[in-house]
């Protein structure tokens, strides 16, 4: 019966919010999301996702339509009418240190706990730093009105941008932090669908599952980061780290994924991930964590210096005054957002050093445009190109990667293109009179 299935919300939608509201929806729930950004409730409502995500706005449309999806900034509404309440706001870099924001976290927990009108669950999803949780449920026991019983779980969320949908529809794992039996039970009817479909269930203590999700993200930096010294070393030696990437990939212990070297990892998870574990590694005394995750992210700002490096070899010696076009600037292909974006801060380190720079990006123009109003923005790449001393291409939108050298070398004279991802394909802009240079090989 419908009727006796538990209610949803969702505090917070962006990424992680929008669309967990939507799975649920779509995985049968009545959901409530909730966000303090009235624009954001305005446009969710009609349907429209203020960011790029792909599938996401047909779903939230879908459910809308159906009724099983409404958004408010009435978080007191919300929470009476809702059972389990996730917690999916976000936790950004300080602005004063590598540490975690958790303010956002806090005020929603708190704010869920003083509205409860009937016994709930709080479901945390935010990223938090090993230890959150605990001294979120001090929180809950301050706030929560005297005989409303509540418990305080933890069940990160592992979803990519661009694959935001799909992830959550069909997680790897769904990993469950400190819950009762009576918590344990309301998961996995929630989650029914996916576990039906094979996806495993791990329950465990509280700060193992703030750690799980943590240490996935450590991990996939940590890779990024390898194979982006190992680059270093090829360049240096004449090897060519994509070959070496492939042939490493065969491993199945090792694995292909994320081997590719490049201008490394951006957005708004990986590099602050790693700078909250850095930080509260050394709070803790891990201080061999924290070194790894400091030459994680030193290898990785260093991949930004090396593609600006090039591009100054590239340009003649010097950038002053030289136009500059860039393809590419959101942090991955299939998303429109430039948060720690490599991409964009390499095209803005060039446009500090005087240089006329140029972007295009098949999506996000329009959020580069609001974070580097200063740059120019052309509509394609042949209108970034036009003229320019160099050409970098550093976000690999396939679109971008199947660009044709044979037309970009009509309007471009010194015809040097920097390979900031190793997507191209070197023989074929060789043939159109390109000199192509790339990270991790000799070129
Ligand atoms: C990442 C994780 O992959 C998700 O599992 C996690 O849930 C999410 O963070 C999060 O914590 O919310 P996302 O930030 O969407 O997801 O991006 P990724 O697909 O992981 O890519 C991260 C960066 O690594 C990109 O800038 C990408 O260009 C770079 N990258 C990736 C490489 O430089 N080389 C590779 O081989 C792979």
């Amino acid at each position: 019966d419908a009727t006796d299935r538990p209610r949803i919300s969702v505090i917070g939608t962006g990424y992680l919010g929008a669309t967990h509201a939507a799975a649920m929806a779509e995985m049968g729930f009545d959901v409530v999301g909730v966000d303090q950004d009235p624009r954001k409730v305005e446009a969710l409502s009609a349907g429209r996702v203020p960011f790029f995500e792909p599938g996401l706005p047909e779903l939230i449309e879908k459910h809308v339509a159906t009724g099983r999806l409404r958004f408010t900034t009435d978080i007191a509404e919300a929470t009476a009418v809702s059972d389990v309440h996730f917690i999916c706001v976000g936790t950004p870099q300080q602005a004063t240190s590598f540490a975690a924001n958790l303010s956002y976290v806090e005020d929603a927990t708190a704010a869920v706990a003083k509205n409860l009108t009937h016994p709930g669950l709080i479901v945390g999803k935010s990223t938090v730093p090993v230890g959150t949780a605990a001294r979120l449920r001090l929180l809950v026991a301050r706030h929560v009105p005297a005989g409303v019983g509540v418990e305080l779980i933890w069940n990160p969320e592992f979803l990519r941008e661009g694959k935001a949908v799909d992830d959550t529809l069909s997680p790897d794992r769904i990993v469950l932090g400190g819950a009762s039996p009576a918590a344990e039970a309301t998961m996995r009817e929630l989650y029914a669908l996916p576990i039906a479909a094979g996806a495993p269930v791990i329950t465990c203590d509280l700060p193992t599952a703030e750690l799980v999700k943590v240490s996935a993200n450590a991990f996939l930096a940590t890779k990024i980061s390898f194979i982006n010294a190992i680059a270093e070393v090829c360049e240096a030696a004449g090897a060519d780290v994509s070959v070496l990437a492939d042939a490493l990939g065969h491993d199945v212990r090792i694995g292909r994924q994320f081997l590719n070297a490049g201008l490394g990892f951006g957005g708004g998870c990986l590099p602050k991930d790693i700078r909250a574990l850095m930080h509260r590694s050394k709070e803790l005394g891990a201080h061999q964590a924290a070194g790894l995750m400091q030459q994680v992210d030193e290898i990785n700002m260093a991949q930004r210096q090396s593609v600006i490096d090039k591009t100054v070899v590239a340009a003649g010696g010097s950038v002053l005054n030289k136009r500059i076009g860039v393809l590419g600037v959101a942090f991955k292909p299939f998303t429109d957002d430039v948060r720690d974006s490599p991409a964009l801060n390499v095209a803005a380190a060039l446009h500090l050093r005087g240089a006329q720079v140029t972007v295009h990006d098949p999506e996000a123009n329009g959020t580069a445009r609001a974070n580097f109003p200063t740059l120019s923005y052309a509509s394609n790449p042949l209108d970034a190109a036009i003229g320019a001393s160099a050409l970098l291409v550093l976000t690999e939108w396939p679109e971008l990667v199947d660009v044709s050298p044979e037309s970009l070398g009509e309007i471009v004279e010194n015809r040097v293109v920097i390979d900031a991802r190793n997507c191209l394909d070197p023989e074929r802009w060789a043939a159109a009179g390109w000199r192509v240079v790339s990270l991790g090989k000799e070129t």
